[in-house]
């Protein structure tokens, strides 16, 4: 089990404007393949959407290139939000 508070930038570079934290945990999840349960709340510290969250969860399994999220709701402006994203690493 890892828990994370990861800066958020407004783009992929880690030099672009931070926007927020990335703060959750991924447990180990399964016995067959190497993958996680992904729970993360999304939290902006700046701008318009500063003091608002939103929870994404993931099966997130390490070797498939594009993940997809569910976005099970949130806070402030992001209250009742659902919806879903699109997860890839960048190296
Ligand atoms: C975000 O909101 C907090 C709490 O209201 C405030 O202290 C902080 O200065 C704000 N940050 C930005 C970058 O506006």
């Amino acid at each position: 089990m890892h828990m994370i508070d990861d800066p958020l930038t407004e783009g992929s570079d880690v030099a672009s404007p931070a926007v927020g934290r990335g703060q959750g945990f991924y447990p180990f999840a399964e016995q067959q393949e190497l993958a996680v349960i992904l729970s993360l709340n999304i939290v902006f510290t700046a701008g318009k959407h500063n003091g608002s969250y939103f929870v994404v969860q993931a099966k997130d399994a390490f070797f498939d290139e594009v993940r997809e999220l569910a976005v099970i709701g949130g806070a402030g402006r992001f209250r009742g939000a659902t919806g879903y994203g699109i997860m890839s690493i960048h190296l």
